[in-house]
């Protein structure tokens, strides 16, 4: 695909201010970051016009304090034979990381969704599949040891009605798989900090959320460190969960784990009819309740964006007839979106964080259960 001109010419514009990381550390967060991809792979192989204009924002330390790799640390890429580790792929973001000066968030260790095919195709025993989890964790950890400052250990073990996901980890070996791959983890790397991983648990009342609680308290009776809670808020602008469940979630987290982190943030739009201010209008609410509920829970850490650059997103690509999810557009425009998150970060600059235990109040007070936009009723 070729990109439109108006892309080509962006490339030529100079960086502006108002940095997203800048203002979050200022409103006392650890960081706000982006994650990214190997150029020209998946998402992003027919955009290589735009990569002079993407890397320069990218790299600026104001823009972003703080990256994930996308894929490229994923098990299908990790350990693609069993035993056989190939490091090229998440090694592209760990040293971009480090040549920007980012803090590197790692993802992910056990997950049922891009894994190598072979550890589906095997039947195993339990004690075979224990020592293929080990191996691989050992492995990649291993590899990545100190590097990384947060590592999702376990992600999206939970399925839609909140039970576990009947995974291959889950049907060979229940929950215990989740136990060892913390302890393997913590042994594996001890100074990153040990996050379960989700989406869907960003709301209070979600049988999820009530799932990613399980988790964390499954690990905390057992004696084995967990850190954080990762709520990775794929959200849609059209029904988005209010800063009050953001609050209220987080909280209730926060009781058992140091942090919480949100690790994977977009806000998809409804593409499938035409785009209008009302739509990105209910966009940045959803942006801005993020960031205003992560300032106000002192536990919660930062917020990582799924890319920031349309075209990199994944979105359109698993749901039709959605995307425009993140803040940049394709011509490189800022949406909404971007603004009303550093209004946010202003808005509590150089004001103390909360102390653990007594989130602060909204600047504003929120009626509770009336949005502040109007909703697509479907
Ligand atoms: C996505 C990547 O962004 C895509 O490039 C890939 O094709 C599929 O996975 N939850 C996760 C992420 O934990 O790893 C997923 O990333 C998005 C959903």
């Amino acid at each position: 695909m070729k990109l439109p001109s108006c892309v080509l010419a962006a490339a030529a514009v100079p960086l502006a201010s108002a940095q997203l990381d800048f203002w979050a550390k200022k409103a006392g967060l650890e960081f706000f970051g982006a994650a990214t991809d190997t150029p020209g792979f998946r998402e992003r192989e027919p955009y290589a016009a735009s990569y002079p204009k993407y890397d320069a924002i990218f790299a600026d330390p104001k823009e972003f304090g703080q990256t994930t790799p996308t894929n490229g640390q994923k098990w299908m890429f990790v350990e693609p034979q069993p035993g056989v580790f190939n490091f090229t792929e998440g090694e592209f973001v760990s040293k971009l990381a480090k040549k920007t000066g980012k803090i590197l968030r790692c993802h992910a260790l056990v997950w049922h969704s891009q894994l190598a095919p072979w550890v589906e195709e095997t039947t195993w025993t339990p004690e075979e599949l224990k020592a293929v989890i080990k191996r691989h964790i050992f492995g990649v950890a291993g590899h990545w040891k100190g590097q990384c400052a947060h590592w999702d250990v376990v992600n999206e073990a939970l399925d839609e009605d909140g039970t576990y996901r009947k995974s291959v980890f889950y049907n060979v070996l229940g929950e215990e798989y989740i136990k060892l791959a913390f302890q393997w983890a913590a042994e594996a790397d001890p100074t990153a900090k040990l996050y379960y991983n989700d989406y869907g648990i960003e709301r209070p009342a979600s049988v999820k959320t009530a799932g990613a609680l399980r988790i964390v308290k499954l690990l905390k009776d057992a004696g084995i460190r967990i850190d954080g809670v990762g709520m990775q808020a794929h959200l849609h602008a059209d029904n988005h969960p209010t800063m009050e469940d953001h609050v209220k979630t987080m909280t209730a987290y926060a009781e058992h784990v140091e942090e919480v982190a949100f690790t994977e943030l977009d806000v998809r739009i409804k593409t499938g009819t035409p785009l209008n201010d009302t739509k990105l209008a209910w966009q940045k609410e959803s942006y801005q309740f993020v960031s205003e509920a992560c300032i106000r829970v002192p536990q919660c850490v930062g917020i990582t964006i799924w890319d920031f650059y349309d075209p990199f997103s994944w979105i359109p690509h698993v749901f039709p007839d959605n995307g425009l999810a993140l803040p940049w557009s394709e011509d490189f425009s800022k949406k909404p979106a971007y603004d009303g998150m550093i209004d946010i970060f202003k808005k509590y600059a150089d004001k103390p964080r909360p102390k653990p235990g007594k989130p602060t109040k909204p600047t504003k007070p929120e009626k509770p259960g009336k949005p502040r936009v109007k909703r697509f009723s479907a």
